[in-house]
């Protein structure tokens, strides 16, 4: 991934109009993380905002009204606009639970798709997609912006470049002591008909792909898997309402077997008693590596991370300074314009579904463990 190159940024921004072949791109839910989908698109000279799509009524056009945008056509029902609106592309942004039907229909009428994450809630529903993807040629990116963070970038760096030696060991995870996403006027992440999973999906998948990104994406094998609500259904923790309305997991971990000899053993939180569920730890034969965690699971690294390593018998620490940033280039910019620059070129698709697919079946297997109570094997189907 860190080989990814974007299109130049100068030269897009001052690329006369007339040279520039626009995309058409229609946005299919229009809450909260359609914002910076929308603030970004808007940056690139060769995009054009064609539509936009959202159940709620009125939603959409409130949304294009807050950015000022005039003549963006709305529908409540994504289908009628991809029908009339020969797009290229659209960005999903609806809730988990309707990742699957609006990505299907979508690729299958010809429309490349930036997917939000977590790509899908189960594991069959993800195979679904990536057939339909493979049939027909379409580009589906799933979206996972700290994959463009330069820190992110570095850990795959160290791996790649053999100073751990053999990984053998990973502890992964993290999240927030108290930071269950819901409100009185916002329950989507946390009830079953539209979020499907809690934690585990929403921000364990980050941490997933941390790591699992860096070491190539090796199959997993096996799975002794745990969620719990105990935070979520607490009314003292999130009020009656929330309590009321929560049908998720607000804790996950797990044990994987990794192909190779790799040990992943991970968790997540949106809400525990204790400050951190630990940092992350890379563990291979010729030295460690330990990701600070962050207090509430942002897709950056906590602070600045250190090589362990035994040299000429001593004990040693190397701190790798966390890496500059680039005003230009937020992690989000890249997760976007990749994306069209990857229908540009004809792909691969920068963040592919053959990755996120190996992702979503560590949830998955999470999930299934949990609810029968043994470990189980993951097989993912071939596509
Ligand atoms: N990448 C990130 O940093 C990030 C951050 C937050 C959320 N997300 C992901 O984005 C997705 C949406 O999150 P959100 O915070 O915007 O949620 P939200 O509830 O604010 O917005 C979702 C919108 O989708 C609409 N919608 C749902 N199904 C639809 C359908 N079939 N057709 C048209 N509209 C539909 C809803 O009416 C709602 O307005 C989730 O999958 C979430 O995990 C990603």
């Amino acid at each position: 991934m860190s080989d990814v190159v974007l299109s130049n940024y100068t030269e897009l921004a001052n690329a006369k109009p007339a040279e520039v072949k626009k995309f058409r791109v229609g946005i299919i839910g229009t809450g909260g993380i359609a914002h910076p989908h929308l603030e970004n698109y808007l940056k690139m000279p060769d995009v054009e905002i064609v539509c936009g799509a959202d159940l709620v009524p009125g939603k959409a056009k409130a949304f294009f009204e807050e950015f000022k945008l005039d003549g963006v056509r709305c529908y409540t029902d994504y289908k009628k606009m991809i029908d009339n609106e020969n797009l290229d592309a659209v960005s999903i942004c609806t809730y988990n639970c309707t990742h699957k039907e609006c990505t299907i229909y979508a690729l299958e009428h010809g429309v490349n798709v930036l997917l939000e994450k977590p790509f899908t809630v189960t594991l069959e529903e993800a195979v679904e997609i990536c057939k339909v993807e493979k049939a027909t040629g379409k580009i589906l990116s799933i979206g996972f912006q700290p994959r463009f963070d330069p820190d992110m970038q570095m850990i795959k760096k160290i791996v790649e470049s053999g100073e751990l030696g053999k990984i053998y060991y990973i502890q992964t995870g993290g999240g927030r002591r108290r930071g269950i996403p819901c409100s009185n006027s916002k329950t989507t992440f946390i009830e079953k008909d539209t979020a499907g999973i809690g934690a585990l999906g929403d921000i364990g998948c980050y941490s997933l792909d941390m790591v699992l990104n860096a070491l190539g994406y090796p199959k997993p094998l096996t799975v002794t898997g745990y969620v719990s609500d105990y935070f979520g259904k607490d009314p003292e923790t999130i009020g009656e309402y929330c309590a009321s309305k929560f049908g998720v997991d607000d804790f996950g971990a797990g044990f994987i077997r990794l192909e190779g000899g790799i040990i992943l053993d991970f968790r997540i939180s949106w809400a525990i008693n204790i400050d951190t569920p630990g940092d992350t730890l890379i563990l291979g034969t010729k030295g460690g590596l330990r990701i600070p965690s962050t207090n509430c699971w942002n897709g950056t690294v906590g602070g600045p991370m250190k090589i362990y390593k035994q040299t000429a018998g001593n004990s040693t620490e190397t701190v790798i300074p966390l890496a500059p940033r680039n005003p230009g280039h937020n992690n989000f910019y890249c997760k976007v314009r990749s994306f069209l620059d990857a229908i540009k070129t004809g792909g691969p698709a920068p963040v592919p579904s053959s990755q996120i697919i190996i992702n979503q079946a560590i949830i998955d297997g999470i999930k299934k463990s949990s609810d029968i109570g043994e470990e189980i094997k993951i097989e993912i189907p071939e596509i």
